[in-house]
């Protein structure tokens, strides 16, 4: 059987919207089918062998962004606040680890959600679950939760209009290295992680000064003035994958063109299931969420799947365990994929396993138990003879107020001041940053530890 754009119809699919009216659908699976890609399968590829590199040690995946993009909050501010704050973890990370450091971003497509119900009742009315504004309206209305095709072309605009802002600032000077001082934001300038920032940027400030001495200079060395930046979100609406999926006239291979890697949720990863069936015949890299449930078989199995060649740089396992969880679950699932000598990236989730409600109602996640589960991962993966490839964020460039801790410590008391997430809590900007300082440090010292107990 020839796998096709479309097969994943034969399939169970769950968490997919129910549209009352499917004509309407189509019409705009039509209209999408029709509209110019929006990445490229060479940027892809070119995703992928940096990622092989990351799968082969020799490099860190940074991967972050919203839990979910919204119509509402869109614009240029926020897509440059994003992308800065990439730009300044991606280097501490660099700088600390000496590796470059993949640049992925949640970001121009991440627009639908899946939900642990089909329905919301709120007093005596019940009406369908926000999916993400690609499906429908957040606000408990029976108008706005009704689901409209018609989003997915505002989907796919708004993913347009971020893509060409984004490759503006990866290429367009924004990016240049020389800048390193100038991404601080205003309102981190002087927080404990502000200024840990300021002197690494001085040190490479120095460093691109002698460099230039020497006649290392932009002319000479390109790198220096731009990056590679890839975009990602969950593949989780397949009617509108479908219609973004195309194929390489140089290659013949099929690419998802809404994002150079998209990541299949820990909801819809059933080994029969339609997502999984979609996920297969792409070319593109593919994550996949890695919960505490899933067992080392599960796992092999599904690896096997979504990589029969084995190929380096394809696949992205993005663990979710939860702090208290990690320690136990992972060590068994990297055994089995390290004997087994299948190639893969790990990467870490560190947010979604820590989700918890205040007694005042919000969502929230503490940085310390984030912390938490990306040091027992660190661990976990050198104590197995693995890797700990990369991090995988919710966040954000802008200044909220939606998880609590950092160095600038966020407090309960605060959550109500700025919440703005469209679903689950965000780090800001400041969190953002000393997560990435945490991170070197723990880089550092899970290594050592771990060469110690080697020697
Ligand atoms: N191009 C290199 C890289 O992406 C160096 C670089 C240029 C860089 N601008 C950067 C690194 C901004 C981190 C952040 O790694
Ligand atoms: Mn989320």
């Amino acid at each position: 059987m020839t796998w096709s754009p479309n097969s994943w119809r034969g399939k169970s699919a769950l968490q997919l919207p129910n549209y009352a009216d499917p004509a309407a659908l189509d019409g705009v699976i039509d209209d999408l089918s029709a509209r110019p890609a929006l990445v490229f399968a060479g940027e892809a590829r070119r995703l992928k062998r940096q990622l092989s590199d990351v799968a082969a040690g020799n490099a860190f995946l940074l991967q972050g962004g919203d839990c979910a993009e919204s119509f509402k909050e869109f614009s240029t501010e926020g897509v440059r606040d994003m992308f800065r704050v990439i730009l300044q973890m991606a280097v501490v990370l660099t700088f600390a680890a000496s590796k470059p450091v993949v640049k992925v971003g949640r970001i121009a497509g991440q627009f639908t959600k899946p939900r642990s119900a089909d329905t919301e009742t709120i007093g005596d009315m019940t009406l369908p679950s926000y999916r993400g504004d690609s499906v429908n309206g957040m606000e408990f209305t029976a108008q706005d939760r009704e689901p409209d095709p018609q989003r997915l072309l505002r989907c796919y605009d708004q993913s347009a209009s971020t893509l060409n802002l984004l490759r503006a600032f990866a290429s367009g000077g924004y990016a240049d290295l020389h800048n390193v001082h100038q991404w601080t934001q205003d309102f981190v300038q002087g927080s404990p992680a502000a200024e840990r920032y300021a002197e690494t940027a001085t040190r490479i400030s120095e460093s691109l000064a002698f460099m230039k001495a020497c006649g290392v200079n932009r002319d000479s060395a390109p790198a220096l003035e731009s990056v590679d930046f890839f975009t990602s979100h969950e593949a989780l609406h397949l009617p509108f994958e479908q219609a973004l999926t195309r194929r390489d006239p140089n290659t013949g291979q099929w690419y998802a063109t809404s994002a150079h890697m998209v990541w299949i949720g820990e909801r819809t990863r059933q080994l029969d299931g339609a997502h999984i069936e979609f996920a297969k015949g792409l070319s593109n890299p593919i994550g996949v969420k890695c919960g505490p449930t899933i067992t080392p078989d599960e796992l092999l199995r599904l690896i096997d799947a979504l990589n029969p060649e084995n190929e380096a740089g394809r696949l992205v396992l993005i663990s979710r365990m939860g702090a208290n969880n990690v320690r136990e679950k992972l060590p068994a699932l990297a055994r089995a994929v390290t004997q087994g000598g299948r190639r893969v990236v790990w990467s870490s989730d560190p947010m979604h396993g820590n989700t918890v409600k205040t007694e005042s109602g919000y969502k929230t996640r503490e940085f310390e138990k984030v912390l938490s589960e990306l040091e027992g991962f660190m661990d976990v993966l050198y104590s197995e003879g693995a890797y700990p490839g990369g991090v995988h964020f919710e966040m954000t460039g802008s200044d909220v107020t939606e998880c609590v801790g950092g160095a600038n410590a966020v407090t309960e008391a605060d959550l109500s001041s700025r919440y703005h997430t469209h679903c689950d809590p965000r780090l800001n900007a400041d969190q953002a940053l000393d997560m990435a300082f945490r991170i070197a440090e723990a880089l550092k010292r899970v290594r050592s530890n771990n060469s110690v107990n080697a020697a």
